[in-house]
């Protein structure tokens, strides 16, 4: 049971492309707060994913938009502000692809063709949203928008390849449109930087459950799920945070911020992984 939250709201929620998705996760929650919603993504994720059985879960409209194509996008906000009856409220960004993962590619041995495709997808299709929106004025004062990020924005991850460059684009978005939406429009933009969840696009790099594990055993407070994630969209949506914008919030058990946990130690010596072991 919800506590209404966002009654009265609309959103548009980008990324789910089946149950592990993490836009599936805060598309529940937020119809769970009141909201009314539209769901989005490409013509093959919702031919290939399981979109239409999930949307019918939650009687919601879906609307085809490939988010790095600005007529969808101006389509994607003229039909749901129709179908919503109303501007728009918040928006999830959950958006990320890299074709040098998926195919193995190494960083060192980058396909530049891809590179240039994750970036436009996984960052720039931010940036193109929000233009779209502004340009038009599809979203209300103090409407808030969220786009999900990875610590490798700014620390290395092994593996973790030219996504990482992706999210650094992806949080530079945030502050800079964030600063010129907020004085134009009190429009909020924010980005949540979160722990390692199964999902296609979380698991699409080598070394993914390894460190899953390793990230469970350092947070003080262990991984953060999927619902956590999307019980921090909701807060970030609702009224409660009209005065936040332009930040990155880490939503990782603690993660980012220690270097050693006990729990760790536990964990390394409980395992007979040091070679300090008696
Ligand atoms: N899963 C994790 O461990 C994790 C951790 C931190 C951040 N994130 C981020 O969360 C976001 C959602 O990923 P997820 O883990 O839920 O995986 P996911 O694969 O379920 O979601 C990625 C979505 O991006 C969509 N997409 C790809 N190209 C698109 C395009 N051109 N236009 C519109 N949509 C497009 C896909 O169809 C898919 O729905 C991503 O930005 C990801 O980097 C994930």
């Amino acid at each position: 049971m919800g506590k209404n939250l966002l009654i009265g709201k609309k959103g548009i929620i980008f990324g789910v492309v089946d149950e592990n998705s993490l836009a599936w996760s805060v598309a529940q929650k937020c119809i769970d707060e009141g909201a009314e919603i539209v769901l989005t993504n490409t013509k093959n994720a919702i031919l290939l994913g399981n979109i239409n059985d999930l949307a019918k879960k939650i009687n919601t409209p879906i609307i085809e938009c490939d988010a790095t194509n600005l007529d969808d996008i101006q389509n994607l906000f003229e039909q749901s502000i129709n179908l919503l009856g109303g501007k728009i409220d918040f928006i999830l960004h959950s958006i990320a692809m890299s074709q040098n993962l998926r195919r193995r590619k190494e960083y060192d041995n980058i396909n530049y063709k891809y590179f240039e495709q994750t970036i436009d997808i996984s960052a720039l299709s931010l940036h193109k949203i929000l233009q779209v929106a502004k340009k038009n004025n599809f979203i209300n004062t103090y409407g808030s928008i969220v786009t999900l990020s990875y610590i490798a924005s700014s620390k290395y991850v092994c593996g973790y390849n030219d996504m990482s460059a992706a999210k650094a684009i992806l949080e530079s978005i945030v502050q800079n449109f964030g600063a010129i939406y907020a004085q134009s429009h009190k429009v909020r933009i924010n980005t949540i930087s979160q722990s390692p969840v199964f999902t296609r696009a979380g698991g699409s790099f080598s070394g993914f459950k390894y460190f899953y594990d390793f990230t469970e055993h350092m947070a003080p407070l262990g991984n953060a799920n999927a619902e956590d994630c999307a019980n921090l969209c909701v807060m970030l949506f609702s009224d409660y945070t009209r005065k936040l914008t332009m930040q990155k919030f880490y939503n990782d058990g603690g993660y980012s911020q220690t270097s050693m946990s006990e729990n760790f130690i536990d964990y390394f010596r409980d395992n007979s992984l040091s070679r300090f072991n008696e």
